[in-house]
């Protein structure tokens, strides 16, 4: 495959908002640098157009909806669901509107609670949840958390698949410091993601051990990542999966929501093990936000890895050669 030949990073499926924050709308949000005004039709799809209008340029995410219909905060120019200028109010009620006016016009889907927009024509489908969660009627869970960081989505989602840094970030929560070795594990690499099998990940005091179970780090391309623990010897095997979607702001922003879905009921806290998890993020957000170049460097060459622990960067790496990243590699 040629340079020029490679996929665009445009072609995929990216979560831009939820809906709850899409609605009554507009709102502005930007994906890959672009910035886009959201608002739910009649029939409470919802609409993803440029946040620009043609007129005088000002952000349609500034101005209200009506019918259905985006209205500029400037001259109240009206832009239905696909994009078309449907009222110009400065003209006489039976003057021509002109073809051109209008605004771009994205495909847009509603998956999860989640508005997800692509801006070209995509190559993969939106991300699924791991198929236990998507099949099993025991499953129970949903939205858990929503953030923020500055970096870029390509090191908070490998961050998530990077089992070497749990001894230093997260010391005496996921992994004891005096152990920092990583242990054998299992990848298996496909064109669409890559898969890791390794023993549970939690700290436990010096002679208490886990029980039995293995842990999942899936890395759905590009930026989905889905933690799934599993528990054994019960009549059911317990598994918790967590999953993150992340949106690729710009080279240097991204949001993520979270999701937890388990087929059982736990015996321990939801609240305690949500404060957990919240200050495992908060590690690593302080940890990623500081790395640079905020984007991950295009080559695999720019940095230097390490053959076993890197193992799932590296793939993600591969990929990411095999994609143009536009502006996600020169913010
Ligand atoms: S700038 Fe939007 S109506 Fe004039
Ligand atoms: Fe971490």
């Amino acid at each position: 495959m040629t340079v020029d030949d490679r996929p665009r990073i445009t072609q995929f499926w990216h979560p831009v908002a939820s809906v709850a924050e899409a609605t009554p709308g507009p709102i502005g949000v930007t994906l890959l640098g672009r910035r886009l005004a959201l608002f739910p039709s009649v029939d409470d799809h919802i609409v993803v157009l440029d946040d620009v209008c043609v007129h005088r340029g000002a952000p349609l995410s500034l101005g209200f909806v009506a019918d259905g219909c985006v209205v500029c905060p400037y001259h109240g120019w009206r832009y239905d669901a696909d994009g078309k200028c449907v009222a110009i109010p400065a003209l006489p009620p039976d003057a021509h509107i002109p073809a051109a006016a209008r605004a771009t016009h994205h495909r847009s889907e509603v998956r999860y609670g989640l508005v997800w927009g692509a801006l070209d024509e995509p190559v993969a489908p939106i991300p699924a949840f791991p198929g236990d969660v998507e099949c099993d009627a025991r499953f129970r869970g949903g939205h858990w958390t929503t953030f923020e960081w500055n970096t870029s989505a390509g090191r908070a989602v490998e961050n998530e698949m990077d089992l070497a840094h749990f001894p230093f970030v997260h010391p005496f929560l996921l992994a004891d410091p005096q152990r920092p070795e990583v242990l054998d594990y299992n990848v298996d690499v496909s064109p669409e993601r890559v898969l890791v099998r390794a023993g549970r990940a939690r700290y436990v005091e010096p002679g208490q051990t886990l029980g039995p179970g293995y842990t999942e780090y899936m890395h759905v391309f590009p930026y989905t990542h889905h933690l799934r623990i599993v528990e054994t010897g019960f009549d059911v095997d317990h598994v918790t999966v967590i999953s993150a979607f992340h949106c690729p702001s710009t080279a240097s922003s991204t949001r993520m929501w979270w999701f937890i879905h388990r087929n059982f009921v736990p015996d321990y806290s939801e609240d305690e093990e949500l404060a957990m998890f919240l200050k495992v993020l908060e590690q690593d957000r302080i940890i990623t936000e500081s790395v640079r170049p905020e984007a991950i460097p295009p080559s695999i060459r720019d940095e230097l890895h390490v053959r076993l622990p890197d193992a799932p960067s590296l793939a993600f790496r591969r990929w990411l050669e095999g994609i143009d990243l536009g502006c996600l590699a020169t913010d």
